[in-house]
C-alpha cells in the first residue's frame, strides 16, 4: 500500500547543494569541492548548535555565515565569488530523477511535501526554479517553530497537517542524521545514500536504503 504522505528533505535530497559551487568551479579553482564541503558542514553545524542553544537564526543567515567560514578555511578560493555562490543557492538544480518520481507518487493519490530547515523564501525559490511547485501539496519550513531538525516538533509538522499517525508518512532524506531523527519520531524512513556513506545511528535505522529516489514508488 502506498503511504498517505511522502515527505522529503530538501537540500541534498531533492536539490543538489553542491550545484552552486559546481557552477562556478572553474573560477574557484582546485579547492572548489573542499569549499563546498565546508560550506555544507558548517551550515548544518550551525543549525544543530543553535537548535540546542535555543538561539534560532533563519537558515539563509546560517547559509551566509557558513560560506564566510568556508572561505576562511579555504584561502585559495576567490572571495569575490561570494555573491555568485549565494545567488546560485536560490536556484539549485534538482536531481535528475526527482520530477518523474514525484509525478508517479502523486498519481497514487498520496500527499507530497517538503519538510526542511530552509527558510520559506529559500524553499519557494528553489521549488519554483526546479519546476516542482505543481507536484507538491505543501512546503513545510522549520521557520514558524524557530528551531531545526532533529527536534521532533519539526517532524510533527507533517503529522499535524495531515492528521495521520507517523507511520502513515514515508520520509526521504539523503542526510543520515535526518533519517535518524525521522525514525525516532516514528516515520517510515528511506535513506537516499547518494554518495555511498557508511551507515550510522544503528539504533535508528531506515526501513530502506536507496541510491536515489528512483526505487521509491516500488517500495510503496
Ligand atoms: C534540509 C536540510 C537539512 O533541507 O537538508 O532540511
Amino acid at each position: 500500500m502506498p503511504h498517505a504522505a511522502y515527505v522529503f528533505d530538501a537540500y541534498g535530497t531533492l536539490f543538489d547543494v553542491h550545484a552552486a559551487v559546481r557552477r562556478h568551479a572553474e573560477k574557484l579553482g582546485p579547492d572548489a569541492q573542499r569549499l563546498s564541503s565546508f560550506w555544507r558542514e558548517k551550515q548544518l553545524e550551525y543549525s544543530w548548535v543553535r537548535a540546542l542553544m535555543g538561539q534560532y537564526k533563519d537558515f539563509w543567515v546560517l547559509t551566509q555565515e557558513a560560506l564566510d567560514t568556508a572561505f576562511a578555511l579555504v584561502p585559495s578560493a576567490d572571495r569575490s565569488m561570494r555573491d555568485d555562490l549565494l545567488n546560485a543557492y536560490w536556484t539549485l538544480d534538482c536531481y535528475a530523477e526527482v520530477p518523474e518520481v514525484l509525478t508517479s507518487l502523486k498519481a497514487s493519490g498520496a500527499k507530497l511535501a517538503i519538510l526542511s530547515n530552509g527558510s520559506p523564501a529559500m524553499l519557494e525559490a528553489a521549488v519554483n526554479a526546479a519546476g516542482l511547485a505543481d507536484l507538491l501539496d505543501d512546503v513545510f519550513s522549520v521557520d514558524p517553530l524557530q528551531t531545526f531538525k532533529t527536534d521532533p516538533k519539526v517532524y510533527e509538522m507533517a503529522t499535524l497537517a495531515y492528521r495521520v499517525y507517523p507511520d502513515a508518512v514515508s520520509f526521504q532524506s539523503s542526510n543520515r542524521w535526518d533519517i535518524a531523527g525521522a525514525t525516532a519520531f516514528g516515520f517510515r524512513t528511506v535513506w537516499m545514500n547518494r554518495t555511498g556513506m557508511p551507515d550510522e545511528y544503528a539504533d535508528f535505522s531506515p526501513a530502506a536504503v536507496l541510491n536515489d529516489l528512483t526505487g521509491l514508488p516500488a517500495l510503496g
